[in-house]
């Protein structure tokens, strides 16, 4: 046996490579952007002084709504190079994914459902577990397609016949007018204060519970598995454990 299959033998754990820069770069411009999109979208129904109708008001909002679009373009263009990278990634770039027709899947979902109901953080996975995979489809994926479509066809109104108003106008009359429009665009925004509050609590439970690395595998992409385990498929498989 030589040294290196001698010394890899000695060693407990193993760094495995499981998310590829585009995702970890989409995971910050996302997470920057849904703040920005947030914190901006929050000043546009309260903002901080206007009542009087002073001018430094009304240029404070111009900007605001300025910022607020622009982090919505980056929002977008994250949003479609994610959903590319989910067919051109790596097998954890598709892990978790929803799979309502497999009972393999619908196993998995309930028994990490039931492990966080009992503060169980044994289950270890590489890639996204079932859970989390189903959250990030219905709160990003979902949340943020209701966003786009809300958001465009609201920016559209300044430009009756333009662009924007042409592609996503229609979603305004659906939703029932403008006013109900902008208040679907209003309370969907709190969805995506929940499920960061959430997200971060479970990242950090599940990091400092698991020592596998979870915390900073956003950062370096790397998380550790336990040898044996490698040697079993179920742990390789990008679906987690
Ligand atoms: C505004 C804040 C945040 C948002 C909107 C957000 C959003 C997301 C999304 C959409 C994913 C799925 C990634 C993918 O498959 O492409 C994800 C995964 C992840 N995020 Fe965040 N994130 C935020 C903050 C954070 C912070 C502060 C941390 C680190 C401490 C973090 C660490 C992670 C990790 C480790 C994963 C993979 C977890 C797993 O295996 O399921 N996130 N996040
Ligand atoms: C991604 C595409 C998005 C676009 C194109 C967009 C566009 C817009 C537009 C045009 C408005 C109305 C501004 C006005 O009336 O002056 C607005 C308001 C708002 N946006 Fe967005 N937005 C997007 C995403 C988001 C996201 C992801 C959030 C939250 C996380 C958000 C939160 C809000 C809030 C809270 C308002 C105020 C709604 C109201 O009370 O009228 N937006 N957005």
């Amino acid at each position: 046996m030589d040294v290196l299959a001698q010394s890899r033998r000695r060693r407990l754990y193993e760094p495995v490579l499981v998310w590829q820069w585009p995702i970890r770069i989409f995971h910050w411009v996302f997470a920057s952007a849904i703040t920005v999109l947030f914190v901006t979208g929050i000043y546009i129904t309260h903002p901080i002084s206007n009542a009087t109708g002073e001018a430094g008001g009304l240029s404070r909002m111009a900007t605001v709504r300025t910022i607020h679009f622009t982090a919505a373009a980056v929002f977008t263009i994250a949003f479609f190079w994610r959903v590319a990278w989910f067919f051109l990634g790596n097998r954890y770039a598709r892990s978790g994914f929803p799979q309502l027709w497999l009972p393999s899947w619908w196993r998995s979902f309930l028994r990490q459902a039931w492990n966080y109901l009992r503060h169980d953080y044994r289950d270890v996975h590489l890639g996204h577990n079932a859970l989390a995979g189903l959250s990030y489809v219905i709160v990003p994926v979902l949340g943020g397609a209701f966003m786009m479509g809300t958001g465009f066809a609201m920016y559209g109104e300044s430009n009756p016949g333009g662009f924007w108003d042409s592609l996503c106008g229609w979603i305004r009359p659906l939703l029932g007018g403008s006013f109900r429009t902008h208040t679907a665009h209003h309370l969907v925004a709190w969805f995506f204060l929940v499920f960061v509050i959430v997200h971060v609590y479970l990242v950090l439970m599940n990091g400092t519970q698991q020592k596998n690395g979870l915390i900073s595998s956003m950062i370096s992409g790397r998380k550790f598995r336990r040898i044996e385990d490698s040697q079993r498929t179920e742990n390789d498989d990008g679906q987690g454990a």
